[in-house]
């Protein structure tokens, strides 16, 4: 999937992520929490549940933040926010168990260095918490094949991993239904490659609904000012398992390395050609990390006043600099042990008369037996 090219507005654009970007690294302190949603700012929507959950795929990329990392921040201040590291997701494609411990403790660590803040939301591990397993299950009797066999990301998978098109990989978006539902989260905020995922989930509920009796809230989906962010190839989404990314917490060589390595512009083939930047995937994501500078890179790049080494250089600089206080912290997280283990069970304990209930409910009404409370 690729990124739909950003026009260049009137003016250099300063998306709102930006601003929580700087200021979940410690750069900028913003005196707002300003990320918005579609259409909806964030700070006017009703306080109410919000719920959103991200593969243990190791370290957070610029992707994940752009698309939802700044918002799950952000909500946190003004709604009650659930977080979730989703494991159960992760055994889809990684069978190797040792990497799926790592890697959680990777993302939970990288989550808190990023700001989120276990005083104000909850942040748990999906595996402690495993009625969302028995909610896919009550789900998934509502729910015909021919809605998940045409769910883009299942088309996908078959492509990326045809040797290992698994049963859960096909009930992958009944469980991130149930992880909605299971709490009654209003909102999720996600990146625009979850669109489809999030509009199934609904469809779930609504049909569970319409079997049961009212239950279930149908969630909306919250997406940030950024697009589907394009990986380091310039063409497919940025993703870990494409190994496309720009990571947060590298070291800054290494973030360097993989910037410089960005495919930019195809048909600008010498310094001299003037570039298309609503095309360049560098000038694009300066417009998250360079909001003031936009304008004129966008125009140096168009008029070939500047080359693409100069802009990489410049966006390697920001992303560095964005996150150097979220790199620090996670330096200093990382020193107390046990300290991310505590963090996720108190989550999972703090969420268990929640899930109780919402299985207990689905019980009498699906008939099933009782359920203690
Ligand atoms: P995951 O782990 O792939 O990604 C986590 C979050 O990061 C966003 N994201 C991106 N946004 C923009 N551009 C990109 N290149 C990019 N890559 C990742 C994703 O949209 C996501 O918000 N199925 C989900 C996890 C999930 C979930 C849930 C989400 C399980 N249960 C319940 C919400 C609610 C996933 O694989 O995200």
């Amino acid at each position: 999937m690729t990124t739909t090219p950003e026009p260049p507005t009137a003016g250099p654009a300063a998306p709102d992520a930006v601003t929580s970007a700087r200021a979940a690294s410690g750069a900028v302190q913003p005196t707002t929490a300003p990320v918005p949603s579609a259409g909806t700012p964030v700070r006017d929507l009703p306080r109410s549940r919000v719920f959103s959950g991200i593969q243990p795929s190791g370290l957070p990329h610029v992707g994940n933040y752009l698309g939802a990392l700044a918002n799950y921040i952000a909500m946190q201040e003004s709604h009650d926010a659930i977080y979730c590291i989703v494991d159960y997701h992760a055994l889809t494609s990684t069978h190797d168990g040792e990497l799926i411990r790592r890697n959680t403790h990777e993302m939970a660590l990288g989550l808190l260095a990023l700001g989120l803040d276990p005083e104000r939301a909850i942040l748990f591990r999906q595996s402690d918490r495993p009625e969302h397993t028995e909610l896919t299950w009550l789900l998934s009797s509502v729910v015909p094949v021919t809605w998940i066999e045409r769910t883009p990301s299942f088309k996908e998978k078959r492509r990326y991993q045809p040797e290992d098109i698994n049963h859960a990989l096909l009930t992958y978006p009944v469980l991130q239904a149930a992880d909605i539902a299971i709490y009654h989260a209003r909102y999720v905020p996600v990146g625009k490659d979850q669109a489809a995922h999030l509009e199934l989930a609904r469809e779930i509920v609504r049909a569970w609904n319409a079997r049961y009796g009212d239950y279930f809230i149908e969630a909306e989906a919250v997406f940030s000012d950024a697009p589907v962010v394009r990986g380091t190839d310039g063409v497919n989404k940025m993703s870990k398992s494409l190994g496309n990314v720009i990571d947060i917490f590298a070291e800054p060589d290494v973030i360097r390395r993989q910037v410089m390595s960005m495919v930019t512009d195809t048909q600008r083939i010498l310094r001299t050609d003037p570039g298309r930047p609503e095309v360049c995937n560098v000038c694009q994501l300066h417009r998250f990390f360079s909001p003031l500078e936009y304008e004129a890179i966008w125009d140096g790049e168009r008029t070939a006043r500047t080359g693409c080494v100069d802009t990489k250089r410049l966006l390697a600089d920001r992303i560095i600099e964005t996150f150097a206080g979220a790199r620090e912290r996670r330096r200093e997280l990382a020193e107390r042990p046990g300290y991310v283990e505590e963090v996720l069970r108190a989550g999972a304990a703090r969420l268990e008369p929640m899930a109780r209930e919402t299985i207990a409910v689905c019980h009498e009404r699906m008939g099933l037996g009782p359920v203690e409370r």
